[in-house]
């Protein structure tokens, strides 16, 4: 089960924290993994890892924000590699701001780069998988994206960006099955990542955070990259437009 072998996955936001381990994870399978961020330096050392044991992979420099430079990467990675099979829509940003402060700039910032970031790179992939009838597409939201009572202070954009991806993800699913591209959402509840450990919270707000979890933790984000995998396999076959949450429990209270 979970083979991926011959597939070519693209990554966003890979770096470093969640896309990094998804990265690893996916190439562990045996799919060739072309890590992107807007931060090409780290990429190339998680290549590195991955090459260093033996799997093939690649780093590109790729804001997703930019159509060009999503457009321009995603055709090298054709040319490179001939196909593609699984996208993971990893890439996003969290900057706590009260709601009264979030200026015009906060806010498109944030919905440019993690709800139009995933639908420029979605759309591009799609048009690739199309060919083969055959996709995987992987929108990471978050618990903190509404319908299931979780406000963050802080996170009006964020939140509405991240609810932005599950609506998004429903209709893409829709639209694109006949594609033969399932299109699905992770939403990661607290996972230990330098977005989470450089957010505004004091040692107290995270501890009572962390009490409210059933298991008492932040996940890691091997954890998160488990799901990752199993959606972007053969094995989902019958599962498109659906949202999961890797959050230890926090929705179950
Ligand atoms: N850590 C959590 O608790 C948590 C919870 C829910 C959802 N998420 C989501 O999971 C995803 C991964 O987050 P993480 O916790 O690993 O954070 P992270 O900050 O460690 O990783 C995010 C990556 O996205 C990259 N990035 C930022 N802007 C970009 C852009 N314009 N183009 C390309 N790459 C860009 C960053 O350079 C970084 O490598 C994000 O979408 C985040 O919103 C995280």
């Amino acid at each position: 089960m979970f083979d991926l072998r011959d597939k070519v996955a693209v990554i966003t936001g890979g770096r470093r924290g969640m896309g990094r381990a998804h990265a690893l994870a996916l190439s562990s399978r045996g799919a060739k993994v072309i890590v992107t961020d807007i931060d090409a330096k780290e990429c190339a050392l998680v290549v590195e890892e991955i090459k260093s044991k033996g799997s093939e992979a690649e780093c590109f420099k790729m804001d997703v924000s930019n159509k060009k430079e999503v457009d321009a990467v995603f055709d090298e990675v054709i040319k490179k590699f001939g196909r593609l099979d699984i996208l993971v829509n990893n890439a996003g940003i969290y900057i706590s701001k009260p709601a009264l402060d979030i200026i015009e700039e906060n806010w498109e910032q944030m919905i440019h780069i993690n709800l139009k970031g995933q639908f420029l790179c979605a759309q591009r992939a799609a048009k690739e998988m199309a060919k083969n009838k055959w996709g995987r597409i992987i929108n990471v939201a978050s618990i903190a994206s509404g319908g299931v009572g979780i406000g963050i202070a802080g996170g009006a954009h964020y939140t509405a960006s991240k609810g932005g991806v599950i609506g998004m993800t429903e209709t893409l699913a829709v639209e694109w099955a006949p594609l033969g591209i399932n299109v699905n959402v992770v939403a990661p509840g607290a996972i230990d990542t330098p977005m989470v450990n450089s957010a505004d919270m004091s040692k107290e707000e995270m501890d009572a955070l962390l009490q409210g979890i059933p298991l008492k933790r932040m996940g890691k984000p091997e954890e998160v990259s488990a799901m990752v995998v199993f959606l972007a396999s053969e094995e989902a076959s019958y599962i498109t437009g659906a949202t999961f949450y890797v959050d230890g429990g926090w929705l179950a209270q």
